[in-house]
C-alpha cells in the first residue's frame, strides 16, 4: 500500500470536491463461480482501492464532506472463519494502514446510510450483488439504485484518478516492466508446431512466479483479426502471424496492457513486413504526437490517415486519405480506438460510464463505425496514462459485407484486398504518461523494430 497519508489525502480531496452529502463507496464480495464456496479469483473494487479500501471481501466506507470523517465498515473473521483461512490483520489494522480512524461494524451501516437519506453519493455499481447490496442497505429498489448513482462523485472521482502520482507511476512501471518480460519470453519461445496455449501458458506462469495475476483476459493468437479473441486452441503454422496482447496487474492493482506482433517464422514475409511497418509508423507517429492539450481523437484521426497511407501505398486504399478518414474507410482495416486511460483498471475506470472518462464539453462521441469505438478522446493532460495502440486487421466476415455492399469503393481497393483474406491481424501497443511537456512511454523498451523482433525470433 501507499501511505497512510497518500490515501487520508485522497479522500480529503474528494470530501471537499463533493461539499455536502455522505459518499459511500463500497468494496466488492468474493463471486460465487459454481457454489459459494468456490468464487472466482477475489478482485477488489479499484475504486475503493484507489482511497485506501483493504483488499479484502466484504468491506465498505463513507466519507462524510461536512466533517471529513471517513469511516471503514467491516467484521473482523470469526473464530471458524479462521480455522478455515488462517488469521488475518484486524480491520483496525488494515484501517490504520490507510488512516482510516474509525471502525464500525457491517451491521451499523445500512443505519449510518439511511440517516444520509437523499443526499447520499454512491458510483454505478457494476456486479449484481452490489446493486442488491446497496439497495439492502439503503432500502431503495434495484431500479432507483441502478439509477440514482451520483454524477457529482463520478466526476470528483475521475477528477482524481486520471491524474496519476509519481508512486503509481512506479507501480504501473513495475507492470508494464513485468509485461515486457512476458512478451520477449513470448517471442522468444514461439515456433511452428506450438501450440497458443503453451504460448499463453507461459504468460500465466510468469504472473504466477511473481504473486500475480494477469490483468485481463490473454489474447495470444494466430488470428489477430479477431480483437478480443481470448480462444488459444490453435497450432502455430509456418507463414502465421502471432498477435499477443497481454498484461500483468502489479501486486497493488495497476495494470500494463502491451501488444506485439510477430511471425511464426524468423523473418516477416515482405507481405506482412508492408503491413507492420504501416502500424508501427502509426504508433510511433501517434505516441510523438502526445502532449498536454491536444485532444486524443485528433491523434486517434493522425493515426488513422498514417494507415490509410500506408494502405494506400500498398495498394489497398485509393483516394485522397483525409476524405477517407473522414467518411470512416479506413475502418474496414483499423476498426477500433487508439486507445484508453490505464490505471488501476486496464480500460481505467470503465465501470464508472465510458463517455465520464474519456468525453467531456468539448468533444462529443462519434456514432460512425470504428471512430464509436474510441474510449479516450479528450484533451491530454500531464499525469494521464494511457495505451496507443493501432492496428491493421482483415476480417474475412467484415470485408465480405463491405464489399457486397460497394461500401466506400472509391477508398478501398477490394480486388487487392482478396489476397489478404488469411493475412490475420496487426496491433501494436505501449502505455504511454503524458508529462508536462510531452510524454514519456513507461517501462523498459519492449522490442518493436522489425529487426529488434526478428532477432528475438528462434533460429531454424
Ligand atoms: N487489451 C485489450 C484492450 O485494450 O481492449
Ligand atoms: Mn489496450
Amino acid at each position: 500500500m501507499f501511505s497512510a497519508s497518500t490515501y487520508q489525502g485522497r479522500r480529503s480531496r474528494l470530501a471537499s470536491d463533493l461539499g455536502q452529502g455522505l459518499i459511500l463507496i463500497a468494496g466488492n464480495i468474493d463471486a460465487a463461480m459454481n457454489y459459494r464456496g468456490n468464487p472466482y479469483p477475489f478482485r477488489q473494487d479499484s475504486t475503493f482501492l484507489y482511497f485506501g479500501g483493504p483488499d479484502k471481501p466484504g468491506l465498505a466506507m463513507t466519507i462524510d464532506p461536512a466533517t471529513g470523517r471517513s469511516t471503514l465498515y467491516g467484521d473482523d473473521l470469526t473464530l471458524e472463519d479462521i480455522v478455515w483461512v488462517g488469521a488475518q490483520p484486524t480491520l483496525t489494522e488494515q484501517a490504520r494502514q490507510a488512516g482510516f480512524v474509525e471502525v464500525r461494524p457491517m451491521s451499523k451501516l445500512s443505519g449510518d446510510v439511511q440517516s444520509a437519506g437523499d443526499r447520499l453519493h454512491y458510483l454505478p455499481p457494476y456486479r449484481g450483488d452490489s446493486i442488491l447490496r446497496l439497495a439492502t442497505w439503503t432500502g431503495r429498489t434495484v431500479e432507483k439504485i441502478q439509477s440514482g448513482f451520483s454524477e457529482a462523485l463520478i466526476h470528483a472521482v475521475i477528477g482524481q484518478r486520471s491524474i496519476k502520482s509519481r508512486e503509481e507511476i512506479e507501480e504501473m512501471t513495475w507492470a508494464v516492466d513485468l509485461t515486457g518480460r512476458m512478451h520477449v519470453a513470448v517471442m522468444r519461445e514461439a515456433e511452428e508446431g506450438l501450440h497458443e496455449s503453451d504460448l499463453a501458458s507461459l504468460v500465466t506462469g510468469m504472473c504466477e512466479a511473481e504473486e500475480v495475476v494477469p490483468a485481463y483476459g490473454i489474447i495470444l493468437s494466430k488470428d489477430g483479426q479477431t480483437l478480443h479473441n481470448h480462444h488459444h486452441g490453435n497450432t502455430l503454422e509456418s507463414g502465421q502471424l502471432v498477435l499477443g496482447d497481454f498484461g500483468a496487474e502489479s501486486r497493488m492493482h495497476y495494470a500494463g496492457d502491451i501488444t506485439r506482433t510477430f511471425p511464426v517464422d524468423r523473418h516477416f514475409t515482405n507481405k506482412q513486413r508492408e503491413v507492420y511497418e504501416v502500424v508501427l509508423d502509426a504508433e510511433m507517429l501517434a505516441i510523438e504526437a502526445c502532449k498536454p492539450g491536444v485532444a486524443y481523437r485528433d491523434i486517434h484521426l493522425h493515426a488513422a490517415r498514417i494507415i490509410a497511407n500506408g494502405l494506400k501505398d500498398i495498394g489497398l486504399m485509393k483516394g485522397d486519405c483525409h476524405e477517407a478518414v473522414a467518411a470512416g474507410a479506413h475502418a474496414l482495416f483499423f476498426p477500433h480506438g487508439l486507445g484508453h486511460m490505464i490505471g488501476l483498471d486496464v480500460h481505467d475506470m470503465e465501470d464508472l460510464g465510458e463517455n465520464f472518462v474519456g468525453y467531456d464539453n468539448t468533444v462529443q462521441r462519434s456514432d460512425q463505425f470504428g471512430l464509436a469505438y474510441l474510449r479516450l478522446a479528450r484533451k491530454l493532460q500531464p499525469g494521464f496514462v494511457l495505451t496507443v495502440e493501432p492496428g491493421i486487421y482483415f476480417i474475412p466476415e467484415l470485408i465480405d459485407q463491405w464489399k457486397a455492399e460497394k461500401k466506400h469503393a472509391d477508398f478501398i481497393n477490394y480486388s487487392a484486398l482478396e489476397k489478404y483474406r488469411t493475412f490475420g491481424g496487426i496491433r501494436i501497443e505501449d502505455n504511454v504518461l503524458i508529462t508536462e511537456k510531452g510524454y514519456q512511454i513507461l517501462g523498459d523498451p519492449i522490442p518493436k523494430a522489425v529487426a529488434e523482433v526478428e532477432a528475438l525470433r528462434y533460429i531454424v
